[in-house]
């Protein structure tokens, strides 16, 4: 099978020109000017931007929190994954306390295998990290899993100590993988949770009103200064403020291998949200909060500086009816977390490019290529090059679409409701390959169910 890509500007996290690319098989093999080779499919790009997939490495496909699971499995989740522009996602397996980590393995790859419509990955979350279990994380390693999740959030539920967390971060450095951070301190926020309760503040709002800035600055810095003396790469998850960016920047500044994402909502959504009528604001309970608004000028500001690594979306979707209901009377019963994973790239593209702030170089760096480097999948993906599989996007950056719920062109995604709704977005990935199948094409998902293949990751491998 063989396609060829005619006349699009390619545009790599480096490179800008335009050309023709020759996919034989599930791979690029010959990018010039003009090329003069027969082909199965042929695809006019011209006009039109030739970028890599995007690369999601934060998502929560079919994951049990809060009471509930998560409203898109790995079929739903990675078909939207697909419709927006994204081919390839790293999810998180769980690992639950007294219980294996390949058992969680095994049970993550029994919820994607055969499922997928785009190729992914797994993160390990880690709960329990003595004796046997330590040794586990150097086999993990050899299964391709070679990033960990931990928490210092949410206490009695996938939370660890300080010692815990030194513990995992230890071995993970030993072994040459990474450590993703969700720090913020949860032992300090879920006093403050019980003050509002006795108050009888039960409203969505509390969720965001409970959990301080300060509270997610001190967790990036206390992940940093252990991981520092663990001597591991620290990657911070869903940074969502100033506060805890300035940790980042102080880290790096002084040479430590600390890494940041950000996500669509820190960047596009603010506190005002949470202050609407009724239990609208329950659609935007999702941990760490959104913030105040000018929060997001400083989020740029690190991504222009290169602080901020990757946008992510930290998708993890409860439908509003009966999910988010849980906690109608009471914000803490509310399952946290919210969709994106459709969105992200036309969010970004269009509060990105078009907005000035950054390169359409720096947009595929954000989407792409720094999660393929940081977690072990580059150049096979997050790139345009001989060799390198041909997950490619045919992005239209003239394309406007509002994003609606009822938009069949922007919402595919098991939820009752879209985090951006009436959005006015310009930029479109149109056409969509996975490893050389067109699977998006006018809005139409054309893949086959199942043909997503689970990636192993390589080891850490220096400053990114
Ligand atoms: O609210 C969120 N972020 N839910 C997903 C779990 C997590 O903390 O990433
Ligand atoms: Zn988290
Ligand atoms: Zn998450």
């Amino acid at each position: 099978m063989s396609v060829l890509i005619k006349n699009g500007r390619i545009i790599t996290a480096v490179d800008d020109y335009t050309a023709d690319v020759f996919i034989e098989d599930e791979t690029v093999s010959l990018i010039g000017k003009k090329l003069d080779v027969q082909a199965d499919t042929v695809i006019d790009a011209s006009g039109k931007y030739v970028i890599p997939g995007g690369i999601d490495p934060h998502t929560h496909f079919d994951m049990p929190f809060g009471g509930t699971t998560s409203a898109d499995d790995f079929e739903t989740g990675t078909r939207a994954a697909a419709h927006g522009g994204t081919t390839t996602i790293i999810d998180f397996a769980i690992q639950t306390k007294g219980h294996s980590s390949f058992e969680a393995l095994d049970t993550w790859h029994a919820k994607a295998e055969g499922k997928t419509a785009i190729d992914y990955g797994f993160h390990m979350i880690l709960t329990d990290v003595e004796g046997e279990r330590i040794k586990e994380m150097k086999r993990l390693a050899d299964e391709g899993i070679t990033s960990y999740k931990l928490f210092m959030a949410y206490p009695g539920v996938l939370y660890v100590d300080d010692g815990t967390l030194f513990r995992a971060m230890r071995q993970a450095g030993e072994n040459g993988t990474m450590i993703c951070m969700h720090a913020e301190n949860g032992i300090v926020i879920d006093e403050i949770v019980k003050i509002a309760l006795a108050e009888g503040k039960t409203d969505p709002k509390y969720h965001a009103l409970t959990r301080p800035t300060r509270m997610e600055a001190e967790g990036v810095h206390r992940a940093i200064a252990i991981a520092e003396v663990a001597n591991v790469p620290v990657y911070i998850v869903h940074l969502s403020c100033a506060d805890a960016l300035e940790q980042v920047v102080q880290a790096r500044n002084r040479g430590v291998p600390a890494f940041a994402e950000t996500c669509p909502q820190y960047l596009f959504l603010d506190h005002s949200y949470y202050e609407q009528e009724g239990f609208e604001g329950a659609k935007y309970v999702m941990t760490p909060p959104i913030r105040e608004k000018w929060n997001q000028d400083e989020l740029w500001r690190g991504i222009r500086f290169g602080q901020l690594q990757s946008i992510a979306t930290d998708h993890c979707p409860f439908c509003f009816k009966d999910q988010k209901e849980l906690g109608i009377d009471d914000f803490t019963k509310i399952p946290n977390g919210g969709p994106g994973v459709e969105n992200r790239m036309s969010l970004v593209y269009n509060g990105g490019v078009v907005a000035g702030r950054i390169s359409v170089n720096k947009f595929v760096e954000l989407t792409s290529t720094a999660a393929a480097k940081t977690f072990g999948l580059f150049p096979r993906k997050g790139t345009i090059a001989v060799g390198s599989d041909a997950d490619i996007v045919i992005f239209d950056p003239n394309r406007r679409e509002t994003i609606s719920v009822k938009n069949a062109c922007t919402h595919h995604m098991n939820v009752d409701y879209n985090a951006y709704e009436g959005f006015e977005v310009q930029g479109f990935s149109e056409t969509v390959l996975s490893r050389g199948k067109v699977i998006i094409k006018d809005c139409e998902y054309v893949g086959k169910k199942g043909d997503g293949r689970f990636q192993k990751r390589s080891l850490y491998n220096g400053l990114k």
